[in-house]
């Protein structure tokens, strides 16, 4: 679409507007958004610039100048993709199940002790997978397991913390789980088990910013996050997931990532799974 098109819509979006509108979101989230995205981004803040009753991207720009602008929140909701599923690539939770959990009890035997955090975790199918393979191990019920989930965007976190999803969003969830998620008496809704809910924390996060977290953990799930970052923003980030890992610690990542020429700490197990080796 050229430069006249983007000018006779609806809200006039000059090409000074959408690299203005780059150069934001790349400092305040990471995330590098290509040219070929302008439509896209287009479409996701015209629905903010109606709801402001506001003319044009130049009145839009100059609210997000502001570093206290109230809605910087929703500028950031706005630009986030959340694309997610439960048990999205499915092979990650038969390995955590089949090899990485039976490894972890022993490993932590003495601790009884098992900490995840899912990073990223957009509406919460990702750490809801997690903790229903954690609960199906009915060795693991003296354990104290814990499972953060956290992510940029506030919208999806709260959807996450309330648990409830369509009926079409739990049908990837496996036949030997289907206990976990219930179906509401009200309406057409499913509500995810309270004794899994139970092991989740839900938390904002910007993956940029500070981590207040103090412990250690076991694994980190930080899957199809990156692939919006550039490579000195991935380098940082798996440096410092290494750092809060566990010596052995497992690291998983989204099918199109991988940690080539981006981190030396980890080995890889191939598919996806790493372990920290330094
Ligand atoms: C495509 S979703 C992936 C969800 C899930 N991990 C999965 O693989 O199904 C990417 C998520 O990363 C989040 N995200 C993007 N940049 C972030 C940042 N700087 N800090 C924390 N989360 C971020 C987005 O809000 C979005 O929910």
């Amino acid at each position: 679409m050229g430069e006249q098109a983007f000018l006779d819509r609806e809200f006039p979006m000059t090409s000074a507007n959408f690299a203005y509108i780059k150069k934001r979101v790349y400092g305040l989230t990471g995330i590098n958004l290509s040219d070929h995205k302008r439509s896209m981004v287009y479409g996701r803040l015209a629905r903010r610039l109606r709801a402001l009753g506001m003319r044009n991207f130049d009145e839009y720009c100059r609210i997000l100048e502001d570093d206290n602008s109230k809605e910087l929140h929703d500028f950031i909701n706005a630009i986030t993709t959340n694309l997610t599923s439960f048990f999205r690539e499915n092979h990650h939770f038969e390995y955590l199940k089949s090899t990485l959990l039976p490894e972890l009890m022993q490993r932590n035997i003495r601790t009884k002790k098992i900490r995840v955090w899912s990073a990223g975790c957009s509406t919460g199918e990702e750490p809801h997978s997690i903790a229903m393979v954690l609960k199906s191990f009915a060795s693991l019920s003296n354990w104290d397991i814990k499972v953060l989930a956290t992510d940029l965007d506030s919208n999806v976190v709260a959807h996450g913390r309330a648990g409830v999803y369509a009926a079409e969003r739990v049908e990837t969830v496996p036949e030997q789980y289907g206990k976990y998620v219930k179906k509401n008496k009200h309406d057409h809704s499913y509500c995810v088990d309270d004794e899994v809910r139970q092991l989740i924390t839900f938390n904002q996060l910007n993956l940029l910013n500070e981590w207040p977290m103090k412990g250690k953990f076991d694994i980190i799930f930080c899957r199809n996050v990156v692939i919006y970052f550039d490579m000195e923003t991935q380098k940082t980030l798996f440096d410092r997931y290494a750092d809060v890992l566990t010596p052995n610690g497992h690291l998983f990542i989204g099918h199109s990532e991988n940690l080539n020429k981006v981190c030396d700490r980890f080995n890889t197990l191939g598919r996806t799974i790493y372990q920290r080796t330094k």
